[in-house]
């Protein structure tokens, strides 16, 4: 079969198209016929070698894709030959605390990805994709999507009425806006562009602010909430954004600490966390009963993510030069 590995010095020009040995399912495994894959941040990182962790190469990358079960290995309950199904980042983290999830065992790195025509999954680390999503729309929720239901729902609680702020508009803030309309909440965006808040408008957020143009965009925050503040910030800027987000959260609130795109440098008075009883919490995706309780939400409301340009798998490269160009809205994914 091809797979497309990472190996040799960084850089996306270390991606290359190889034939491997067609993969064989052992105990309580699955083989899948990978049908679209989806980038994530980190995906570019880890090609790029600036990940804060170093992973052995050759490795194949992505965490994220769908695919038909095509064959499985012995004493397999969970699937069948003919489901579709979506794998998982954290292959060990079925449920419960973060103490379940081994760092060894994180798809794309250091494991394999999906970036191949097949890929052998533990039958633990496969969700049922939801039925009425097409492949790169289903590819596009391992990551992205469980991130950001796992901050607001599994451990934020969210509840119908309250305000949640999300930074930006790529694939876990869009998500996260989706994820936060459908519940009843009230979602503002940041963006970069005016367009794109246009358009996040138009997926249900009620306002959006320019990051840009209000490099103090906390004052526009605190000004569209009465003064108050947010109830859930998804929090992806990192360190440089978090005096912002911690200004515009209102006392007891909470702050998702999910991502660095701004860069990884700031300072934080942690004061200003203990004065307003902030809850600062940091996000690793989330687990597979995340993953299943997220999909019967987006079944249930017929939520479809937002797919902002979709590659041949083997474009990988141009697809992640895309990415980090940062023009997208959403997802970008990769069709096999
Ligand atoms: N902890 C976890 O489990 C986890 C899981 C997934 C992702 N992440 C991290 O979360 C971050 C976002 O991931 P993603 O996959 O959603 O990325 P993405 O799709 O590439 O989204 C990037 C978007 O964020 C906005 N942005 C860029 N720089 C920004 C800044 N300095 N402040 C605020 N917004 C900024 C831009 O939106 P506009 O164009 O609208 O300005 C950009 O398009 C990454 O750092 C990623 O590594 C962490």
């Amino acid at each position: 079969m091809k797979a497309i590995v990472l190996d040799g010095q960084p850089g996306f020009d270390s991606l290359k198209l190889v034939e491997r040995p067609m993969p064989q399912p052992r105990r309580q495994e699955v083989i899948v016929r990978v049908t679209a894959t989806s980038l994530n941040y980190r995906d570019v990182e880890i090609a790029r070698g600036t990940y804060h962790t170093v992973f052995p190469l050759p490795l194949v990358p992505l965490s994220d894709g769908v695919g038909e079960v095509v064959a499985i290995g012995e004493d397999v309950t969970r699937l069948k030959v003919g489901d579709r199904v979506c794998s998982t980042f954290w292959q060990r983290w079925v449920a419960g605390s973060f103490d379940m999830a081994e760092p060894a065992y994180q798809r794309g790195g250091p494991i394999d990805g999906m970036l191949a025509e097949y890929a052998r999954l533990d039958e633990q680390a496969a969700v049922l994709a939801p039925a009425h999503l097409s492949d790169v729309e289903a590819a596009s929720l391992p990551c992205a999507a469980v991130t950001a239901w796992h901050a607001l729902l599994t451990e934020g609680a969210l509840k119908p009425g309250e305000t949640v702020l999300a930074l930006g508009t790529g694939g876990v803030s869009l998500f996260a806006l989706q994820f936060a309309a459908s519940a009843g909440a009230r979602v503002i965006v940041t963006s970069s562009s005016d367009d794109k808040i246009v358009r996040a408008k138009a997926l249900g957020a009620d306002a959006g602010v320019n990051y840009r143009q209000y490099p103090n965009w906390a004052d526009e925050v605190l000004r569209l909430t009465d003064g108050l503040g947010v109830d859930h910030v998804i929090e992806v800027g990192g360190p440089e954004s978090f005096a912002q987000s911690l200004r515009a959260v209102r006392r007891g609130g909470q702050i998702n600490v999910i991502g660095y795109l701004g860069g990884t440098e700031g300072s934080i008075n942690p004061l200003d966390i203990f004065r307003r009883q902030v809850r600062v919490r940091g996000i690793p995706v989330g687990s597979r009963a995340s993953f299943e309780a997220m999909n019967r939400a987006i079944a249930v409301n017929r939520i479809r993510p937002v797919i902002d340009r979709s590659f041949p798998w083997t474009e990988v490269a141009a697809a992640m030069r895309y990415l980090e160009s940062g023009a997208h809205f959403g997802k970008v994914v990769l069709e096999h």
